[in-house]
């Protein structure tokens, strides 16, 4: 499947999060501290959560259920370290945001 358009940039302002669905996917894209998009899972891989109700300092996506942390670069988690969001391949294309949700799935934590 191709990119998908998402959003326009001026959508996402740094240090901001927003969510969408795309694709029938729950995505959230962040703008990062440095003005990088990056798109991941819009919930939660421990419990059934949307992430967009928790909180993005430019640096890290924080949980509200039970406060897992997630590094909003890599998307990797932080607390606790054995778990991570899957992250889609962004595309800006002029003012476009675009996405490409084909081959990724959303992780969920183990036990
Ligand atoms: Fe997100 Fe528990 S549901 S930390």
């Amino acid at each position: 499947m191709a990119f998908t358009k998402v959003c326009l940039i001026e959508d996402v302002w740094e240090g901001e999060m927003q969510s969408f669905q795309v694709n029938g996917k729950e995505v959230l894209l962040v703008c990062t501290d440095g003005g990088e998009i990056k798109a991941f899972q819009g919930i939660c891989p421990h419990q059934d959560i949307p992430l967009i109700d928790g909180k993005f300092d430019g640096k890290k996506i924080i949980c509200k259920a039970h406060l897992w942390q997630f590094d909003a670069g890599t998307g990797k988690g932080i607390n606790p370290s054995n778990c991570a969001l899957a992250e889609y391949p962004v595309q800006i294309d002029g003012d476009d945001v675009l996405i490409d949700t084909a081959n990724v799935e959303p992780l969920f934590a183990q036990g």
